[in-house]
């Protein structure tokens, strides 16, 4: 798809908003199970190291801490106001680092890094360093490392920026939401106009290689109009990249949520018109529609990749970075090491109890099966490429498509007539409509949805 403007179609979103996953994993979390231990975890490790050649690294830290609450929040966040938490949590990371480093094979390249949150910058600039510091110690980076870091422009001085880049950061992503001042104070995120405008400035001056910004659509008080106005103002900005992430509403997961009231929430149709607006404005700007909420310039590599059809999905979202271990570190971070999920422990209790017996603090993880790993493909392959090639499939997994995908052909036939998708001998190929209801198509591959073991409940698709 080049950079055009997309058209969307109310009605359609309408028909198919309902819930399900975001497909940053296959099978989803709720399927990962605590029968699968530190030791499960430990032994893929060194399979994955004995391999003739081990793949890349990605690695992605979890910073939990943030200093104030957004009542939107659905990310794994330990509020607190005080800075010597961090220096507690950063004693255990390095063991933690120490102890996953220590199991790699010399010389193992990390390609990709990533600090995601919660706030990063909740940590003071020194802490960052030690941080830093202690990676480099420990791990083999790449020269051309991707290294990404979530600010809070809140939380974000100058002198935070600058020691993000020194440490060898060179791409920033920074929430902004929403600037309307009615539904920040609703969301308890008051961050004025000119501080994130500021904040992308230093990062300008610091020379980050890429600039992402986050928003929210779906916000209480949020109307067509008053978000049309954040947009515009985004596309003045001129980001590298856009999340324009739909609120997951889900207050049985995230209490915090509560504190929105649901009669605040803007209807579902009118949520569908935003999301129409929010796509046909920034296509037209020339932001190409990457999927799952993202927006990029067409130079941009997410964009030249999907072209390439060398995209992927990962816990951190799209990524160029295909065929790599993620090992994730920190309370809560999920990892991914050859054909297993494995996620660390909730708690900051039970997570520096796990270190401190010199254990990975493994909480849960799944070990793919033959099946899991085949649908894993094609949803992975439909989500990124917005196609699939049954010879591909048949090809990599000896199987005859049409025969085995009976059942799931035959649930997609309906989307057809809704031009969500078309479906030839050869393949499928989904249309523009299609991109936006991906995860309705991708959830026909998903066997787990037809037989829960588990209560599995996700926020709404749309
Ligand atoms: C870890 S935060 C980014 C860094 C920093 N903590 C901040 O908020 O600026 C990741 C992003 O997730 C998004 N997010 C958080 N809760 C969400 C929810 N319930 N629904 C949709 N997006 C959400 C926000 O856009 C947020 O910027
Ligand atoms: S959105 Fe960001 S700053 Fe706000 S609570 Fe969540 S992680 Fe913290």
């Amino acid at each position: 798809m080049s950079s055009k403007t997309l058209k969307v179609d109310v009605d359609i979103l309408k028909k198919y908003s309902k819930a399900g996953p975001r497909y940053t994993s296959y099978p989803t979390a709720p399927v990962f199970t605590e029968d699968f231990t530190d030791k499960d975890y430990g032994r893929i490790i060194k399979e994955t190291n004995e391999a003739e050649s081990p793949s890349d690294i990605s690695l992605y830290f979890h910073l939990p801490f943030c200093r104030s609450v957004c009542y939107f929040c659905g990310c794994n966040v330990v509020y607190t106001k005080r800075g010597d938490q961090a220096d507690q949590y950063l004693d255990y990371l390095e063991k933690e680092i120490e102890l996953i480093a220590g199991m790699q094979t010399p010389g193992r390249e990390v390609v990709q890094l990533h600090f995601g949150g919660g706030t990063p910058t909740f940590l003071s600039t020194d802490q960052l360093r030690r941080l830093g510091k202690a990676i480099k110690k420990n791990f083999t980076l790449a020269d051309n490392v991707e290294a990404g870091v979530e600010i809070d422009p809140r939380e974000a001085s100058d002198e935070h920026i600058k020691t993000l880049r020194e440490i060898g950061f060179n791409r920033i992503s920074m929430g902004i939401q929403d600037f309307d001042p009615t539904v920040q104070k609703a969301v308890h995120r008051v961050q004025t106009e000119e501080l994130s405008r500021h904040v992308i400035d230093v990062c300008r001056e610091e020379k980050f290689d890429s600039i992402n910004v986050d928003l929210i659509f779906g916000l209480p008080h949020q109307t067509v109009e008053s978000f049309e106005k954040t947009v515009d103002k985004i596309i003045e900005i001129n980001p590298d990249r856009m999340a324009v992430f739909n609120f997951a509403y889900v207050p049985w997961m995230k209490p915090i949520q509560k504190s929105i009231k649901e009669e605040d929430l803007p209807s579902a149709e009118e949520k569908f018109k935003i999301l129409k607006m929010v796509i046909e404005k920034f296509t037209t700007a020339g932001y190409v529609y990457v999927g799952m909420d993202h927006f990029a310039k067409p130079d941009d590599e997410l964009f030249v990749a999907q072209k390439n059809k060398t995209l992927y999905r990962n816990f951190q979202g799209y990524t160029t970075h295909a065929g790599c271990d993620l090992y994730g570190l920190g309370a809560t971070s999920i990892s991914q090491v050859g054909n297993c999920y494995v996620q660390n422990k909730h708690e900051l209790p039970d997570y520096y109890q796990m270190i401190e017996e010199g254990r990975i603090p493994t909480w849960r993880g799944y070990e793919l099966n033959n099946e899991d790993i085949l649908r894993r493909h094609i949803i992975t392959r439909i989500m990124c490429d917005f196609e699939l090639t049954f010879s591909d499939v048949e090809k990599e997994f000896d199987l005859d498509f049409k025969k085995v995908f009976a059942l799931e052909l035959s649930e997609l036939e309906p989307m057809t007539k809704d031009d969500l998708l078309t479906i030839s001998d050869e393949g499928l190929v989904v249309s523009d409509l299609g991109r936006i209801l991906i995860r309705n198509i991708a959830m026909v591959f998903d066997t787990y949805l037809r037989k829960p073991e588990k209560e599995m409940r996700f926020s709404k698709t749309i």
